[in-house]
């Protein structure tokens, strides 16, 4: 496996500009959109990220044909060949999840691996199965996947006992093709989930209530192709702003899109770093020396997103002071301080919060990541420390990071890959 060696210091100041990919987490659910029609979606945007591959492998089982050229993806299913997502990709990637509604939608039948529980959190997919019960799906849990069947989705009122990304994501598509109208109520407002209702309304569903929490579908018989652009990565574009007021930085960010980061930005702005808008893809980021501690709470958007917390506790370690940080979206999304403690920070976890003291100097380490933005905090707080640090299993980090080593050291970033010796 890869890893990643930082020549980390003190005084490290990132400058120059970074152009910010597609977004990891708006592309899934429109390749997972493909499964609703036999005519060809083209996609637009697409960050080359590991998930991106392990989605396209799977879609291939299920009978797709695809072609990607540069950051440009067709996908395209004539025929559902096959209607299972084994546990082997579910397990690799649990967005996996979202050919569910979908395949039951297009094809009437569905058996998916149950996503079980990764670093983050337990994140069940109970609210994605009772949504879909209540289209009219009969669904069973047995040997570990989900055996779900439907002649024919009816349309019926659902409300969300809780905001799910996912879980808005796949009643959405499912609702599409139903029969009637569907009204789904407590929906998430990431703006993920609006750009896929923007794909499957250019598809041909009609939607109303993009963006807000009660979203209406009125079924359709079929659905069509269509050309779509993903938006960028707001979580990304956020890793690259605390690493800019983490090290003092003055660097341009492009092709972002600055109001999906308003909390963000008004959080780092906070903290003491200048973050100008130079156009409406265009932010330009500040660092300053003295970096001011603050409370965070993670919550759903357009809250403080919990894809960021990670990230924003190294900036803290860096403040002069002590911060709270509360994570109120997954049970045990704290794995990362476990590895930032080696490099010499102070952080205290006590239940669902994480008591930061600053200012701690880091120093290089040898340190192992296990989830994707554990990894980018990783990754951040090797800018900033003494000394060489050394990120194990980087495949973490590439499964939603589109050459990120690259793009750091476009900044002045002391960084490189180190090739696994047996892939070669
Ligand atoms: C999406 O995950 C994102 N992934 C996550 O990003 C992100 O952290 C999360 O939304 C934020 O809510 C993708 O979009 C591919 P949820 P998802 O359903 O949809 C509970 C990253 O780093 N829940 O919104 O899986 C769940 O346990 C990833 O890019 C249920 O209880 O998240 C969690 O506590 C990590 N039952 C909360 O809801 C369900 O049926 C939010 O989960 C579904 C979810």
């Amino acid at each position: 496996m890869d890893k990643i060696r930082i020549l980390g210091n003190h005084d490290l100041q990132l400058k120059g500009k970074v152009k910010i990919s597609g977004a990891k987490n708006a592309v899934l659910p429109a390749i997972a959109a493909s499964l609703l029609t036999r005519e060809k979606i083209r996609l637009k945007n697409v960050p080359l990220v590991k998930d991106v591959f392990t989605i396209l492998t799977l879609m291939k089982e299920l009978g797709a044909e695809y072609h990607i050229k540069k950051n440009s993806l067709s996908v395209q299913i004539k025929k559902i060949r096959f209607e299972e997502a084994s546990y082997e990709l579910v397990r690799a990637m649990r967005a996996s999840i979202l050919v569910l509604g979908p395949l039951l939608a297009r094809h009437g039948k569905a058996v998916v691996a149950l996503p079980g529980g990764c670093a983050i959190g337990s994140r069940p997919i109970d609210l994605h199965i009772h949504g879909l019960e209540k289209l009219g799906a009969l669904i069973n849990l047995e040997h570990g996947y989900i055996q779900a069947e439907a002649r024919r989705l009816h349309g019926k009122e659902i409300e969300f006992d809780k905001k799910t990304v996912g879980g808005t994501e796949n009643l959405v598509m499912a609702a599409s093709l139903a029969q009637g109208e569907t009204i789904l109520k407590n929906c998430s407002l990431e703006p993920e989930v609006a750009n896929l209702c923007e794909l499957l309304v250019k598809m041909g569903a009609k939607i109303d209530g993009i963006g807000q929490e009660t979203i209406q579908i009125k079924g359709v018989e079929e659905l069509g192709g269509a050309t779509h652009e993903i938006i960028p990565d707001r979580i990304e574009a956020g890793t690259f702003l605390v690493a800019g007021a983490l090290t003092r930085g003055n660097f341009t960010l492009s092709h972002m899109q600055p109001d999906h980061l308003d909390t963000v930005i008004e959080k780092l702005r906070y903290s003491g770093a200048k973050i100008e808008r130079l156009n409406n893809h265009t932010l330009r980021v500040i660092g300053s020396p003295q970096i001011r501690p603050q409370d965070v709470t993670t919550s759903p958007y357009p809250g403080f997103p919990t894809d960021m917390q990670a990230q924003f506790i190294v900036l803290m370690t860096q403040a002069g002071g002590r911060s709270i940080i509360t994570e109120t979206i997954f049970d045990r999304r704290f794995s990362h301080i476990n590895e930032l403690l080696r490099l010499g920070a102070s952080v205290e976890v006590f239940g669902d919060k994480a008591i930061v003291k600053g200012k701690t100097l880091l120093s290089g380490a040898e340190t192992i990541a296990i989830d994707l933005r554990a990894s980018a905090s990783l990754v951040l707080a090797g800018l900033i420390a003494s000394g060489e640090t050394i990120i194990n299993e980087v495949e973490h980090l590439d499964r939603g990071y589109e050459k990120i080593e690259e793009k750091l050291k476009s900044l002045g970033a002391p960084i490189q890959r180190i090739k696994d010796e047996e892939k070669g």
